[in-house]
């Protein structure tokens, strides 16, 4: 089987985790993952994504959703619309009862998604599949009132941003659909990466009558604390580079020290935005620490064929070492990571995309996954996760206490183990 989405691109649309280096915000990553927070590839193409459809071979539709599945108060009743597209170039039909591929968007406009996902398109003229994505709420076009921005703003409604209403959507659009193209016995896949995946492979637990497969790719369902023994995240990013290169590794490890030193002498900020061509002022030296973090942790995770970033970025920073002190060869990491840039913006990953302010929401009401930096073995300056700060920090962002995933879904079934996250062969090649 091919990639669930082959195209680099996709990259933004697995951009779950972002963590910290050594700052006290636990949201100040990349996009990263989620973070579109994405990590753009325009200076190492060529791209491969011939696999996805075209854009002629979609057709939008909406659907009328109620905002609130669960309940039966007056405002429950009012409702958004929602975007899903159909492709159905190569269904064999209802009368053959040909199947029906439902991709299930994640914290993602579809506008991103439908043209990257290799996955539902590669697979879909051998078994004469319907090709169907449905949207998130409150993504895209997909948005209650307004923006991103008002939508969260607005304390009446952004509690129905979760994933269970996610769900119950997609039970809605996909027995619409079925429904209106008479395919009631067409069998249904639901398929999903990264935080969709994880809605994939719960879609199945809790609407076993609607979907008779699912097909949930790099999806950390168990990555809540009380739930499993935590493989940290940071820890394969750190495995993923010793392994590369020992010396890039210890090259990467010494060099958080080595910021935070020149930070600390006259002027030291200064030196630092100018050895690393930054394109304002650097502020503290966590603007930088967090930057550096963000291309580290986003290389392996999306470390991804052709390419292979934490392969490039190694051999940058081996390649530099004679001559160069350690800044230097993290610089030359970054170039060679970022490709030739006029500055380098270390905001960069921070914007407050749609993405990246869907998923702080998210992050902090629902899916709070104790990602830290662990002490044990990590390139990282030890930072622990924290789930008081967690707490304390999304309070003072939404003034609500997190209500987090563990106490709200649904673990009675077995839930099959899915690989953690990071790029893998079997996530990714032909
Ligand atoms: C919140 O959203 C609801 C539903 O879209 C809307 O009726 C209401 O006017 C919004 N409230 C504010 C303060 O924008
Ligand atoms: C549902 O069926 C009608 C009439 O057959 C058609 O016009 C419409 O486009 C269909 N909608 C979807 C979502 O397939
Ligand atoms: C440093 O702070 C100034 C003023 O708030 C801001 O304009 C600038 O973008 C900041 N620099 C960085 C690298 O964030
Ligand atoms: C230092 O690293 C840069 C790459 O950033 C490289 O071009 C340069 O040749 C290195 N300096 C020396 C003296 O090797
Ligand atoms: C980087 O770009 C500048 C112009 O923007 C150019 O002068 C320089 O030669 C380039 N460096 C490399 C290594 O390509
Ligand atoms: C630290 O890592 C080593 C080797 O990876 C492992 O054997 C050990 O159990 C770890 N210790 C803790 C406290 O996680």
């Amino acid at each position: 089987m091919d990639s669930l989405g082959y195209s680099s691109q996709l990259l933004s649309l697995l951009f779950l985790f972002f963590s910290i280096s050594a700052s006290a915000t636990p949201f100040n990553i990349p996009r990263l993952g989620v973070g579109t927070t994405r990590r753009t590839w325009q200076h190492d193409q060529p791209q491969t994504t011939s696999s996805s459809s075209d854009t002629e071979d979609f057709k939008t539709f909406y659907y009328t959703q109620p905002l609130d599945h669960f309940n039966y108060r007056p405002d429950s009743y009012t409702t958004f619309q929602q975007r899903y597209l159909i492709n159905s170039k190569y269904w064999g039909g209802a009368d053959s009862n040909a199947p029906i591929f439902a991709y299930l968007g994640a914290e993602e406009s579809l506008d991103v998604d439908f043209s990257i996902i290799g996955f539902l398109n590669d697979n879909a003229l051998q078994f004469k599949a319907l090709q169907l994505y449905i949207e998130h709420r409150f993504y895209g076009k997909s948005i209650p009132s307004g923006s991103m921005k008002e939508a969260l703003k607005n304390e009446s409604t952004r509690g129905y941003f979760n994933s269970a209403q996610a769900l119950a959507d997609y039970a809605a659009v996909l027995l619409h659909v079925k429904k209106n193209l008479s395919a009631e016995n067409s069998p249904v896949i639901v398929i999903g990466g990264s935080y969709g995946g994880m809605l994939a492979a719960w879609f199945r637990l809790k609407y076993p009558h609607i979907v008779l497969g699912s097909l949930a790719s790099s999806a950390p369902i168990l990555y809540f604390e009380g739930i499993a023994p935590q493989v940290g995240y940071y820890s394969i990013v750190t495995k993923d580079f010793k392994e590369t290169s020992q010396s890039c590794y210890e090259t990467i490890r010494q060099s958080w020290a080595e910021i935070d030193r020149v930070a600390s002498t006259p002027h030291g900020l200064s030196t630092l935005s100018k050895r690393f061509n930054t394109c304002g002022q650097l502020n503290t030296s966590d603007d930088l620490k967090d930057y550096l973090d963000s291309i580290i942790t986003s290389a392996a995770q999306y470390n991804h064929p052709p390419e292979y970033p934490v392969s490039v970025i190694c051999r940058a920073i081996d390649g530099a070492a004679v001559g160069n002190d350690t800044l230097g060869q993290i610089y030359a990491g970054v170039v060679a990571d970022k490709g030739n840039q006029s500055c380098y913006d270390v905001n960069e990953f921070n914007y407050p995309t749609e993405t990246n302010e869907g998923w702080k929401w998210q992050k902090c009401s629902e899916m709070v996954m104790p990602i830290g930096h662990d002490s044990n073995g990590s390139m990282f300056p030890p930072s622990p996760f924290n789930l008081n700060e967690f707490i304390n920090d999304c309070k003072s962002l939404y003034g609500v206490q997190p209500r987090p995933h563990w106490v709200t879904t649904y673990y009675g079934g077995r839930v099959c183990s899915s690989k953690l996250f990071l790029y893998d062969d079997s996530f990714g090649a032909n």
